[in-house]
């Protein structure tokens, strides 16, 4: 026999978008007065209000938006402590220096595996409310094998894509062995992390690790098998990037300080540029040029970074009101970029849209449009939330149950 079909109607969408410029109007594809149904956790149907087939749930959208859920391909949740004091001394003036990681890192060897479990799941719980249904999370502030190990199984307990991250910095016992170190990362480490993982990372930058031995990390990371992402030119222009392209990968984080050969470099790559604007207001930084980006045609993906050091927040939408203000990107480009763009930075293309075959992700909004995430900054405009079909989220039951409550499966709210 075959099991069951799970079936869940989106109805009375007003606004949908549905990013696929060949599904509807403009570079989001935004259909209007629509119905959806999600079938086993895929989009199995879209059409006009009141046409479609029956389900399941129902889930009523009264007239307002929806949009894919946010998929957030950069943040660091597997940590212990906080550095308000780091935070607070900066914004009376101090610079941002990539020696705050140490402090984090001290915390979090310390910390008990329940307690490092405990704060990743509260922030991964708290992004879901705010609309993000996918998350990519990062080790890197264990920086031995047993504390890389440890905090990569959190990860994979917490979220869908995890990211090896040993070279964060060089570990403070390694002090002026940078090259032993690179060896451990390389040859250890590895084989612990690499089964833990789907991607690995590398901080490219002065302070951090140079062109060449973040070189080394990534192709011994590659020949097991590990997708590849880097940290590239945050703090100072450099090699970063060149090194993300030429090793083929998926992303290139951060790609604050650009020339235009990183530029060159990015626009005939499949390489996303992922720009992480809460680092730059929460370390008082310029911003990324993300208009040359997209002018260049880069494809463009937004992320938290979440972390205690350089940007401590889960909010999608408070990232999408960032780039609009500040980096001069449109609420469409930032929208796309904080849903279809995290999609192709962890090379998923059936996330961050809707389209049929799509993962049934998405957010009801309380808004008549999805620029209102930009224009009213700092407001709570996610009704509900959807993940593979699955009301995961919905603010009229957490009025009633609270937040860390997931909804009762028998609850079609709102
Ligand atoms: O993405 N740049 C490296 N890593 C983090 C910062 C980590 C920290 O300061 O704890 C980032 O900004
Ligand atoms: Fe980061």
């Amino acid at each position: 026999m075959r099991p069951p079909v799970e079936s869940l109607l989106v109805r009375g969408i007003k606004l949908l978008v549905t990013n696929r410029p060949e599904q509807g109007f403009g570079a989001l594809g935004v259909l209007r007065d629509v119905d959806l149904v999600v079938e086993n956790g895929s989009v199995a149907w879209i059409g006009p209000t009141g046409t479609g087939p029956g389900a399941d749930k129902i889930l009523d959208a009264s007239g307002r938006c929806v949009i894919p859920g946010f998929v957030d391909s950069h943040t660091h949740l597997v940590f212990a402590g906080d550095r308000v004091e780091e935070f607070r001394a900066r914004m009376a003036g101090e610079p941002y220096s990539e020696g705050g990681i140490l402090s984090t890192v001290a915390a979090t060897r310390s910390a008990s595996g329940a307690e490092l479990a405990e704060t990743a799941a509260r922030l991964a719980r708290e992004a879901e409310i705010q609309g993000t249904t996918t998350l990519e999370t990062k080790s890197g502030y264990g920086l031995t094998v047993k504390d890389e190990a440890r905090c990569l199984e959190v990860a994979a307990a917490t979220v869908e894509e995890v990211t090896f991250l040993g070279a964060h910095v060089v570990a403070p016992e390694y002090r002026g062995r940078d090259e032993e170190y690179v060896s451990l990362v390389t040859g250890a480490m590895l084989d612990a992390c690499a089964p833990r993982a789907g991607w690995c990372d590398v901080f490219c930058e002065k302070g951090a690790f140079g062109v060449d031995a973040a070189r080394e990390i990534l192709r011994a990371a590659a020949a097991r098998g590990l997708g590849l992402r880097v940290h590239a030119n945050q703090l100072s222009f450099g090699p970063g990037v060149r090194l993300a392209v030429e090793m083929g990968a998926a992303s290139a984080d951060h790609c604050t300080h650009l020339d235009g050969s990183d530029i060159d470099a990015l626009a005939g790559s499949q390489t996303v540029a992922t720009l992480l604007p809460g680092a730059e207001f929460s370390t008082r930084s310029p911003y990324p040029d993300a208009r040359r980006l997209l002018d260049s045609g880069v494809m463009v993906a937004l992320a938290t970074d979440c972390n205690p050091g350089t940007s401590y927040t889960t909010s999608m939408p408070f990232v999408i009101a960032l780039a609009v203000r500040e980096m001069h990107m449109t609420p469409d480009e930032a929208l796309f970029a904080a849903t279809a763009g995290g999609a192709r930075a962890l090379r998923r293309d059936e996330l961050g849209a809707l389209e049929p075959g799509s993962r049934g992700d998405l957010v009801v909004l309380d808004a008549p449009e999805p620029a209102h995430l930009a224009y009213r900054p700092g407001v709570d405009l996610v009704a509900s939330v959807v993940r593979a079909g699955r009301l995961i989220y919905s603010r009229q039951a957490a009025s009633k149950w609270g937040t860390r409550t997931k909804v009762p499966s028998n609850v079609d709210a709102p």
